[in-house]
């Protein structure tokens, strides 16, 4: 064996129990009570939690966005989500000018590999640009890519498709076995009432929120959720952060669509009211922050039976100066913020310790529901004999404050900085091999795998 957690209390999605870790080759070799090391590390877990490394199924490393490209890499951005616990991230290839998708999959390939400290995978954005090769989606599921994003906003970006073109991305990718995300804000909404508010010389940060209400999300997901129905597609609403937006989803879901929807870490902490701060820039993404009852009601989405499954970083950071081009004008302000780093911290500090969630909530939210979505099981997501040897160790009692010195995302600051949490992940383990130890990055730079997965769609070939 090369490594032994003892005396774990581990848990997973379904279940706890207590055991020591035996880990050889990168897998879970022995979960016994007694196991009896000879030659291998040891690592005495007792009075910690243990649970699957997470798995963060939404980042953006490299991404380039208003002008500038989001500050964290492949290395760093791996950096910071294996101090967090997270053992495999989940990126979205975004195409070139000119470039077809085989090209930004392998283009994204080779950003990654050298550079990924923990395991990768990839989803496709689908832009207008790729409408010409929507018959060579099923060529990008079968190398692992079984995941197509599309956007109902962000026309000037290039981004936004009509409902036509959903509709047929939907139909072709449903037929792929695959699993369509959808970035739901009414694009339609959204630019009037930019246009009103510059018009009305309102340029602070807080009318970026007040020109993206909770209507705005709504509206697009009560679409895209009857599209996908007409389409029989397996639907995943990224970054929901509105009650408004979960109704939508669970009206649909009752209704027989397939779908289930994400939330991030900073509609969990954060209101609106962030952006009346001196730095509320800092706080700039879409969609944006909402309200305290809409805050109260993703928690309860995260509940067992709920329909938000999973809690994915958005991690798209901008430096202070970046964020500042947008000081007299919010439309000037890189959209993003990040958050792989503090999913574990925030879900077990704010949610399991202050009662709103359970560990197994959390556990499913961070890797159970995750893996099983996007096609990473049975080897992550879980602890069993056989799956990886991907696990986070969780001390109840470490206390840290969020600040800048403590996260390792390439920026200056830190929007989480007023947090100090109650609990906080001590020990990350990617595939046998402790690359986080009490707060350091130990892990080697390019030791990171491509995870190609498999189709997880319910019309699956
Ligand atoms: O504000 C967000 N969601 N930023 C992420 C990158 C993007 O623009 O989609
Ligand atoms: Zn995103």
């Amino acid at each position: 064996m090369d490594l032994v957690v003892k005396n774990a209390k581990v848990v997973t999605a379904t279940e706890t129990f207590e055991s020591d870790i035996g880990i050889e080759d990168g897998k879970v070799s022995s979960l016994s009570k007694d196991i009896r090391p000879s030659g291998a590390r040891v690592w005495d877990a007792r009075g910690m939690m243990v649970i699957p490394g997470g798995i963060d199924a939404h980042t953006h490393l490299e991404l380039p966005v208003m002008g500038t490209t989001s500050a964290d890499d492949f290395y760093s951005g791996t950096v910071a989500a294996s101090c967090g616990g997270i053992t495999t991230i989940v990126d979205f290839v975004d195409t070139k000018p000119g470039q077809t998708m085989l090209e930004g999959l392998a283009d994204y390939r080779n950003r990654a590999d050298g550079k990924a400290v923990i395991d990768y995978g990839l989803h496709m954005m689908f832009k207008g640009q790729n409408l010409g090769e929507i018959d060579r989606i099923p060529e990008i599921v079968d190398r692992g890519v079984p995941s197509f994003k599309v956007y109902t906003a962000y026309r000037s970006r290039g981004l936004m498709l009509d409902d036509k073109d959903i509709s047929r991305v939907m139909k072709k990718v449903a037929g792929a076995g695959g699993l369509v995300a959808v970035h739901a804000e009414s694009e339609e909404i959204i630019q009037r009432l930019i246009q009103e508010n510059v018009s009305a010389g309102h340029t602070d940060a807080i009318y970026h929120a007040l020109s993206r209400p909770a209507e705005a999300e709504a509206e697009a997901i009560s679409r895209v959720t009857r599209l996908a129905k007409a389409s029989a597609a397996a639907l995943y609403i990224v970054h929901l952060s509105s009650r408004a937006g979960r109704e939508e989803v669970e009206k649909a879901r009752s209704g027989g669509t397939s779908v289930f929807a994400e939330t991030c870490p900073h509609y969990l902490v954060f209101t609106d009211e962030v952006y009346g701060r001196k730095d509320g820039r800092n706080f700039v993404m879409s969609p944006a922050l909402k309200k305290a009852d809409d805050r109260a009601a993703l928690w309860e989405g995260l509940k067992a039976g709920g329909v938000i499954e999973t809690v994915g970083s958005d991690h798209c950071p901008f430096t202070k100066a970046e964020k500042d081009w947008g000081k007299d004008d919010f439309t000037r302000i890189p959209n993003g913020v990040p958050g792989t780093e503090v999913i574990i911290p925030i879900l077990y500090s704010e949610g399991v310790k202050k009662g709103r969630i359970t560990n197994f909530d959390m556990v499913r939210a961070t890797s159970g529901a995750p893996a099983s979505h996007f096609g990473l099981g049975p080897s992550k997501g879980t602890i069993e004999v056989g799956s990886d040897a991907d696990l986070v160790v969780i001390d109840p009692n470490k206390r840290v404050r969020l600040t800048a010195d403590v996260l390792h995302t390439r920026i200056d600051y830190s929007i989480y900085d007023d947090i100090r949490t109650q609990g906080y992940p001590v020990l990350t383990v990617s595939r046998g091999e402790i690359v986080m130890e009490d707060g350091e990055f130990v892990g080697q730079k390019g030791r990171g795998r491509f995870v190609s997965r498999t189709a997880t769609g319910r019309n699956g070939r």
